[in-house]
């Protein structure tokens, strides 16, 4: 009820129309898998972090890049959002795509909240590893808790044109000027020199990382996106096993992300990856929720003591899954995150998949029926009839009562 308060990692929060976080999210607050030991999480992050640390050393031959893996996931709606330059009126804010607290805190949408607030605390090349929660479909590559990796570096002038082998610049080499145009290849205030050698800096460190994670077979190919935190922005696609997947995020950072967070004079280039996307992919990983299995059948496959090591996961034999449909008369102001919600929060890790298979107007009475399939399988043993119809049943009753639907 609207009078309670949430209490998360011994803070508390006072809910609000906004709170919309479940139980069942709030469990997964202190699994911390990418800081568990040899997950395969754990695995893929530490071999990112071993390609910076080796390839980026100062003039003193000490790595550069830091890495922050136990930042709370908390953080605010400024931080999310109004900090990265996300419009206002942006629908990746909406309440429908996010776990919010209260209106004015909630659950990392990506490892970007931290960008601006460690480029204010002084640093100028760091990683941020941490579980990040979106409402979503449900399927075997979507759940509402994944893990990224965001990846800053800063530059000075001298850093920058130091990449070109150029020392003790001359006056004509400055990074920034005013009164330059926004172009589909830089901000106003970057040189066209200053977006070029970003730009190449970033791609040439982001192919030698895919090269690195994934072999020297693979191609790779850039796309151009939009990032409202950076310009301009690509995404890397890599084929590997004969099949283009979509990597990772990136681009030039704002100079007005920058600017707020004091960091007068650079420039810099920012990345964000998905981390089980990538082990589901090296590994051979075929549902995302065996991430979450602490059964050692599965964790004892990466018990390796160099994360260099190749790993084949071998799927311990899958039990047979058990399908039930559930179709019902939708209300006005019906959400379907909200529905895929109470199933996972019902139904929790046994929740394969929940996926719309009929959707009706009824044409006399003006009312829309939507009819989803909802399979049922254990990742460890079988699953009986009985025991899904009463999960189901507990499915029913709750959406009824909660969203106002009508069961047909
Ligand atoms: N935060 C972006 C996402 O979650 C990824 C990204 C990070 C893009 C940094 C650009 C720079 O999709």
């Amino acid at each position: 009820s609207l009078s309670e308060n949430v209490e998360i990692l011994g803070k508390t929060y006072k809910k609000d129309e906004f709170t919309n976080v479940t139980k069942n999210i709030l469990q997964k607050l202190d699994r911390n898998l990418h800081n568990q030991h040899c997950h395969p999480l754990n695995l893929i992050r530490k071999r990112i972090e071993m390609f910076f640390y080796r390839n980026y050393l100062n003039k003193w031959r000490s790595q550069i890049f830091s890495v922050y893996d136990s930042l709370s996931p908390v953080v605010t709606v400024e931080q999310n959002f109004d900090s990265l330059l996300v419009p206002v009126d942006h629908v990746c804010r909406s309440v429908s795509d996010n776990y919010y607290i209260n209106r004015k805190h909630l659950l990392r949408a990506h490892t970007s909240a931290h960008q601006r607030d460690l480029v204010k605390s002084g640093l100028d090349a760091f990683l941020v590893v941490g579980d990040v929660y979106r409402r979503d479909t449900i399927d075997a590559s979507h759940y509402p808790v994944f893990h990224q990796m965001e990846g800053v570096r800063l530059f000075t002038s001298n850093e920058l044109y130091g990449l070109l082998g150029m020392h003790r610049l001359p006056q004509q080499f400055l990074i920034l000027e005013d009164g330059g145009a926004r172009t589909k290849q830089k901000q106003s205030q970057h040189r066209p020199e200053t977006a070029k050698l970003l730009e190449l800096n970033l791609k040439s460190t982001l192919e030698k990382l895919a090269y690195h994670l994934f072999g020297n077979e693979i191609e790779v190919q850039w796309v151009d996106a939009y990032f409202p935190f950076t310009h301009p922005s690509w995404e890397l696609e890599i084929k590997f096993h004969g099949e283009w997947l979509e990597v990772l995020g990136c681009g030039v950072m704002e100079q007005e992300i920058l600017d707020e967070a004091g960091a007068l004079g650079k420039v810099g280039w920012a990345f964000g990856l998905g981390l089980e996307r990538l082990a589901m992919k090296l590994y051979n990983i075929p549902d995302i929720r065996l991430f979450w299995s602490q059964d050692p059948g599965f964790l004892r496959q990466f018990e390796v003591e160099d994360p260099q090591t190749s790993i084949e996961f071998k799927p311990f034999s899958k039990c047979s899954p058990c399908t039930n449909d559930i179709s019902f008369w939708i209300p006005e102001n019906y959400s379907e995150n909200d529905f895929y919600d109470m199933v996972r929060n019902i139904g929790g890790d046994l929740v394969e998949s929940v996926s719309k298979f009929d959707e009706f107007l009824h044409p006399k009475e003006q009312r829309t029926s939507h009819a989803y399939r909802i399979v049922y399988r254990h990742m460890e043993r079988p699953l009986s009839q009985e025991e899904v119809n009463v999960i189901h049943e507990k499915i029913e009753k709750t959406v009824t009562d909660k969203l106002g639907v009508e069961i047909r």
